[in-house]
């Protein structure tokens, strides 16, 4: 499985262990070690490998089950030594999660100032070594570059078991990741058992169908327990515990997520009482002027905090939709007690409520980015989501922040060419587009120290099945743990990529259902290179009633006619987006030219409001005051899942003399977004 690769200089291969004279690295190692300088001689580790473990107890026992991975083997009676050693200070390490390896032909050495950086240490070893038990000689300093390394799991759209959450934590602690946020409860199921809320887990973690999308689009309806009709389930407080100890085991965090005050339909239907209208299957949001809010969601988590020693809880605070405070007679006077001006001032007088009580209790919070709006907690950390300026914002005011943009960090979109993948929820998000986020870019100094680090979020609507969870997972997490840990100006792609083929080797081996890189079909193929047509470069003008939306411009005016194509979706700024009036058109090419073809290409996702045309009309002109029409394609715009593409034109043997060219593109009665990258125009 392993290959050590390597620029070897040819002198050098024969070359023992203890020379300083050949510098290289290994295709093996994932996240890439801060220095690593590794030469052509090996240890073998192996069963007469003695092992002395100098550590806390609590690490020592968690140690000793790693190395044992390496030393299974017989290695000859080879009489060599692997020591793992605590040291107080470790020159050029600052990190509590670094470690220096040593690594000699007769004994390898790891030192750190942790049990997590001698972890770390012996996972770069095992990824360092052969079928065989062979690691090669060097010295490797390593040490993170952001505290935070996480993954979010969302375990409330579909439920996965504990077993299934524990395969997750080796995986991403093997690849040297520190955080696994549970997302535990949403309007779809409650998934963690409270004792003082039976009925949580009675009825409120059960629905009327497996798959979360049949159930939305559905009847959406809780269930009993045990009921014919009930899907779902939830981790008993025992089953908590037992992942929480695995997890720190392996020196993961979990990190619980109870929403508030919005994605609460579930609790709210399981104890009506709780929202505005105090009627169950009507509300999503908690009611901010109850008292009984605070004495509830107070008693979950101080539940909570009993079974997770995490100094972070997760409150959620994302996409609240607050239509029912502004009607309700108890928010409104909690809004005129506290002098709370608008409904988010509501929200967060209950975040900053919900900060003070776990603050009271040693805990800090983070919430969604939403968690600014009104004002946000005083000692709160924010995740950011809805791109990175909640991040940037909260930063600047000398917050922490947890960067999760959707554009790089959201693992429920599509990983290659849509046409070849399973349905996803979010547009094309391939390994390269998620290596290339960096989350501190234009920071300064001290702004980018307040970025806690960053975490890989799977959704899970679209989603039902372990095996599509790991699927969307791996190789992009691998991504996320390389930002994570590795300085982003030494980061390159292509080098990633190579080493990200063999941890996926390495996964599949294990049983872990990744993506296969060495199958990825990669870009559409127009977005590769500029292509060329007689209108590429012309002029083009947009009718009054018609005009792009400046978000999605595309570059501008010129952007229907510059050769240049989008690719597999429309958040990579190359295809220009219409809301209104759709597309309207007309080019000039200056002189009169013989025409033979005229299309454009648009693209349907309707899950963003994304739809085919429902008309193209193509006429042509020598005036542009006389068009004559010669295409008029009709299509019936039908609602589907997932992202298809469709070229509107119109094509001719016998070419028609022509200047001027109108394109108008009509969106049926749905509305929404139309999009297209480039208008062709064949001359002949
Ligand atoms: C989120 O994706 N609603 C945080």
């Amino acid at each position: 499985m392993k290959s050590i690769v390597i620029s070897l200089l040819a002198a050098l291969i024969l070359a023992g262990c203890n020379t300083n004279d050949t510098t290289t690295t290994s295709n093996d190692i994932l996240p890439m070690p801060k220095d690593c300088r590794l030469n052509s001689g090996s240890f073998k580790a192996g069963k007469s490998t003695s092992v002395t473990i100098e550590a806390a107890d609590e690490d020592k026992a968690i140690l000793a089950e790693c190395v044992a991975e390496l030393t299974q083997q017989e290695n000859g009676n080879k009489a060599n030594s692997i020591v793992l050693r605590i040291a107080e200070k470790i020159d050029s390490i600052s990190s509590p999660e670094g470690y220096k390896a040593e690594i000699t032909d007769e004994n390898i050495t790891i030192t750190a100032t942790s049990g997590a950086g001698l972890f770390y240490g012996v996972q770069t070893l095992l990824q360092l070594a052969d079928e065989e038990g062979r690691i090669p000689c060097g010295t490797i300093t390593d040490e993170p570059e952001f505290a935070y390394r996480g993954l979010m799991l969302d375990v409330s759209r579909h439920f996965f078991d504990k077993e299934f959450v524990k395969k997750q934590i080796d995986a991403i602690s093997h690849f040297k990741m520190n955080r696994l946020h549970l997302h535990l409860t949403d309007a779809a199921g409650w998934r963690i058992e409270i004792r003082k809320y039976p009925r949580l887990t009675e009825f409120a973690a059960w629905r009327s169908k497996q798959l979360w999308k049949d159930w939305w689009f559905g009847d959406r309806l809780y269930a009993e327990e045990g009921s014919e009709s009930a899907f779902g389930g939830y981790y008993t407080q025992d089953d908590i515990r037992e992942i929480v100890k695995y997890a720190q085991e392996r020196y993961v965090t979990l990190i619980p997520e109870i929403e508030m005050p919005a994605h609460s339909e579930e609790v709210l239907t399981a104890y009506p009482e709780l929202s505005c209208t105090h009627e169950p299957y009507k509300q999503a949001d908690f009611c901010i002027g109850n008292e009984k809010t605070y004495e509830f969601l107070e008693n979950v988590l101080t539940e909570v905090m009993e079974l997770f020693p995490s100094e972070y809880i997760h409150i959620g605070g994302d996409e609240v939709g607050k239509a029912s405070w502004p009607h309700c007679p108890l928010c409104q006077k909690r809004m005129k007690e506290e002098g709370l001006k608008d409904v988010n001032e509501l929200q967060s007088y209950l975040i900053h409520r919900m900060e003070k009580f776990l603050n009271s209790k040693g805990r800090q919070i983070i919430g969604w980015d939403e968690i600014l709006d009104g004002g946000l907690a005083p000692n709160a950390t924010v995740m950011s989501w809805r791109g990175t300026e909640g991040g940037l914002a909260a930063v600047n005011s000398g917050h922490k922040a947890i960067m999760t943009p959707g554009g790089y960090c959201y693992l429920d979109s599509y990983q290659d060419a849509p046409h070849t993948q399973p349905m996803a929820f979010g547009p094309y998000m391939p390994l390269e587009k998620v290596y290339s986020y960096n989350p501190v870019e234009g920071l300064d100094e001290k702004k980018a120290k307040l970025i806690y680090g960053v975490q890989g979020n799977l959704w899970v609507e679209y989603i039902p099945t372990e095996e599509m969870v790991e699927y969307m997972i791996y190789p992009r997490i691998l991504a996320i743990a390389e930002i994570g840990w590795r300085n982003p100006q030494e980061r390159n792609y292509g080098e990633f990529c190579e080493r990200a083929v063999n941890a996926v080797n390495g996964l599949l081996a294990k049983g872990y259902n990744a993506f296969d890189l060495k199958n990825e079909y990669g870009q559409r193929k127009e977005a590769l290179s500029p292509t060329n047509n007689c209108a590429k470069g012309k002029e083009i003008y947009y009718a009054e009633s018609s005009p792009y939306n400046e978000k999605y411009n595309a570059g501008g005016g010129k952007a229907l006619i510059d050769g240049i194509h989008g690719g597999w979706t429309y958040t990579d700024l190359k295809w220009q987006g219409f809301i209104k009036g759709g597309v309207d058109v007309t080019i000039d090419l200056g002189e009169e030219r013989n025409i033979n073809a005229v299309h454009a290409d648009f693209m349907q996702m309707c899950i963003p409001d994304v739809w085919m045309p429902a008309e193209v009309r193509i006429s042509l002109s020598s005036d542009s005051i006389a068009f004559r029409e010669v295409a008029v394609i009709e299509h019936d715009v039908v609602r589907d899942e997932g992202l298809s593409f469709k070229n509107y034109g119109w094509k001719t043997e016998k070419a028609e003399k022509a200047r001027y060219i109108r394109y108008k593109a009509t969106c049926g009665k749905q509305g929404g977004w139309l999009f297209t990258d480039e208008i062709e125009v064949e001359c002949k």
